[in-house]
């Protein structure tokens, strides 16, 4: 009997160091959340955008498309199964049922972001340049997978 409970403590020291970071796993409350605050971040990021290149401050956006396209990399990790509802999430079940289709248009916004970021220096129509790298992507994405609101 001795033995079995030092198995099963032993069993359990070895388990939690191999798992350390199972302890610090996020709540569905602070993953919804999360995405939703990167996102709305994301917004806030876009419209500064379009304002600056509005008068062509365009090492000033720089940074923010970084920053956008960081936060989508991110974003991938923010729709376990277990998050399709609660905390007012806006999020379509069509995302699970098609995870590889949104991953990659998660991964294409992201990588449209550093494009964005070089094509600026060159583009004659800085406006027609942000729609095709920028605001479209959210428009993809969100008659796909984003409750009307
Ligand atoms: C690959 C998919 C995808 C892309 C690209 C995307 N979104 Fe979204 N967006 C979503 C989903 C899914 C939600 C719902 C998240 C939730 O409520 O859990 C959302 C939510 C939002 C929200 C609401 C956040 C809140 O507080 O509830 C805003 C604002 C938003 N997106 C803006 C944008 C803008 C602007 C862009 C483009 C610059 C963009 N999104 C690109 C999928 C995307």
């Amino acid at each position: 009997m001795i033995q079995k409970t030092k198995i099963i403590k032993t069993l359990i020291i070895i388990f939690s160091l191999t798992f350390p970071l199972s302890a610090h796993a996020m709540t569905v409350e602070e993953i919804i959340k999360g995405r939703k605050a990167m996102f709305s971040e994301n917004y806030q990021n876009a419209k500064k955008i379009s304002i600056l290149l509005k008068s062509k401050k365009i090492e000033e956006a720089k940074p923010l498309m970084k920053k956008i396209s960081d936060n989508y990399i991110k974003l991938l990790d923010y729709f376990p199964e277990n998050t399709k509802e609660g905390f007012k999430t806006g999020a379509l079940p069509s995302i699970w049922e098609n995870k590889d289709e949104f991953n990659a248009l998660m991964q294409k916004a992201s990588d449209d972001m550093i494009k964005l970021a070089k094509a600026i220096e060159t583009a004659e129509d800085l406006r027609a340049v942000q729609k095709e790298l920028m605001w479209s992507n959210c428009t993809a994405c969100h008659s796909k997978f984003r409750a009307p609101h």
